[in-house]
């Protein structure tokens, strides 16, 4: 079976002692593909570093993520702009960038007026966007509907966690989007199974972990990493009453699709 891990955090010091076993065992367990979204500005060498050293399978994007925000986040904002600017490393989507009022409900219009400028990234550089949102559904919405007809490569709603009615609107709204499903899907109380069911064709969805985050069952709690995926790939097949084949195929191509790679 072969997957694609479109939302990983394998650069992080949760995999300092041990980074080069996951990465082997990621490879084994079926990853044709690490899709590496960055944080803030400390993160960007690791990220680097990490796709240095598996140019194959490793691929970096460039954003700030919305609870990272320093308190001018403007000039941080130009540096990675430059980056995409420049062209001299091959970035495969702006991300993560978004919005989260659960942790951070403080600086809520600073985080639209960020998400918003890095929403132009994605326009001006042809790149899909990788989106974060929590407990802010209204104003990703809001945000994101003005660029919709200039974001030619699309997205994905990382992690989607949202109801029936929010998935539908999300999928029918913006075409090009895909929703990214990890561990969550495998809990035990998760109402993810019956909103994908209802509402999500396996051709609009995308394999992530999050990692080191949300693990699947039976790993639920403990450290996350790309070799799980296979897990996350079985419950969809059960959800989808389809092969485990099936499933890691339509979401690889999916991923290979939205992404370019
Ligand atoms: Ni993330």
């Amino acid at each position: 079976m072969m997957f694609i891990d479109t939302h990983t955090h394998i650069y992080t010091e949760e995999f300092d002692a041990d980074r080069a076993d996951v990465v082997e065992r990621a490879r084994r367990a079926g990853a044709v593909a690490l899709l590496l979204p960055n944080i803030d500005e400390a993160s960007i060498e690791p990220m680097m570093a990490l796709c240095d050293a598996h140019p194959d399978l490793c691929h970096p994007m460039m954003g700030l993520h919305p609870t990272e925000l320093p308190p001018d986040p403007s000039p941080l904002l130009d540096r990675m702009e430059a980056m995409l600017a420049e062209g001299t490393r091959k970035f495969v989507a702006v991300g993560e960038v978004g919005l989260d009022f659960y942790w951070d409900a403080g600086r809520r219009d600073e985080q639209i007026a960020v998400f918003d400028r890095q929403i132009t990234w994605a326009e001006r550089y042809g790149l899909p966007l990788v989106i974060h949102s929590r407990s802010a559904h209204r104003d990703l919405v809001d945000t994101l509907l003005p660029h919709r007809d200039r974001l030619a490569r699309g997205g994905v709603f990382h992690c989607f966690g949202g109801t029936a009615e929010e998935a539908k609107e999300l999928l029918d709204t913006f075409p090009g989007f895909y929703l990214g499903i990890g561990g969550v899907v495998t809990f035990k109380r998760s109402s993810l199974p019956e909103v994908l069911a209802t509402e999500v064709p396996l051709e609009r969805l995308l394999t992530e972990t999050d990692a080191p985050y949300l693990a699947p069952v039976p790993y639920r709690g403990k450290r996350n990493e790309p070799a799980y995926v296979p897990m996350v790939v079985a419950r969809l097949a059960e959800i989808y009453h389809t092969t485990i084949e099936a499933v890691g195929e339509i979401t690889t191509q999916n991923a290979r699709r939205l992404f370019a790679i």
